[in-house]
């Protein structure tokens, strides 16, 4: 995926629109573990949790600083063909419920959801090696990420030592299939738009030259009926 994400960070308009949706995205994530904070039992995970959700709304903040003044430095273009979005975002933190979920499928999920992000935020540092200031708010975020990966899978392995493997796993599966859905969503988009286009453009030229031609045969104007008396009373003729 490299190339693609060297594609989407080249480009000035998208390098914006991606801090910008990476700012909503964290501070979604840091807003839904706040409430885990606030439903959870346990009393050191309210304390980690609390830590790990001001960082997440800190990332936000930082994402959003950078993109307004990003975007303050040239006026973008509004339209662009394809912003990048079908591509996972940095954390996948906007996939997380908190309501009736078990501490250890919580911490599982966002084990995974931060591994992901400290791998891809890695990548994106390289990738806006020509914008210092970007590079720098990726490194300070990464280095949160990489705590928030290590605790959750410490703190799963507390409170589940028995299954926190198995939990590690089915996250990650889980994950899996919401990207294979939204990936074969953007697909079927594309394919149904290329079969439309294929049926105006192919099938129906010839349905319209057959309805020009039989427009041609009707004679013009008021059509005389035979008054053989064989009428319907209830026809309009
Ligand atoms: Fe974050
Ligand atoms: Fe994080």
């Amino acid at each position: 995926m490299r190339p693609v994400h060297r594609w989407v960070w080249g480009d000035f308009d998208r390098r914006v629109r991606k801090l910008l949706a990476f700012a909503e995205v964290e501070t979604d994530g840091g807003r839904d573990i706040l409430r885990a904070a606030e439903v959870t039992p346990d009393p050191l995970l309210r304390r980690l949790y609390l830590e790990h959700a001001i960082d997440e709304l800190h990332h936000g903040d930082l994402f959003r600083e950078r993109g307004a003044a990003l975007l303050r430095t040239r006026s973008t273009r509004t339209h662009t063909r394809f912003n990048g979005n079908p591509l996972p975002g940095g954390h996948g933190l906007d996939d997380l419920s908190i309501e009736g979920e078990p501490d250890h499928r919580l911490l599982a999920f966002l084990h995974v959801a931060e591994k992901a992000a400290a791998g891809r935020f890695t990548i994106y540092r390289e990738l806006v090696d020509d914008d210092p200031p970007t590079r720098a708010i990726f490194e300070e975020i990464l280095r949160d990420e990489v705590f928030h990966m290590n605790y959750t899978y410490t703190q799963l392995a507390r409170v589940s030592p028995r299954a926190y493997r198995w939990h590690v796993w089915r996250a990650r599966a889980s994950r899996l299939w919401k990207r294979y859905v939204r990936v074969a969503a953007a697909v079927a988009g594309l394919l149904g738009t290329a079969m439309l286009s294929a049926m105006y453009f192919i099938v129906l030229p010839p349905f319209a030259w057959l309805a020009k031609r039989a427009e041609r045969r009707e004679p013009p104007g008021w059509t005389a009926i035979s008054r053989d008396g064989n009428h319907q009373p209830t026809s309009q003729y």
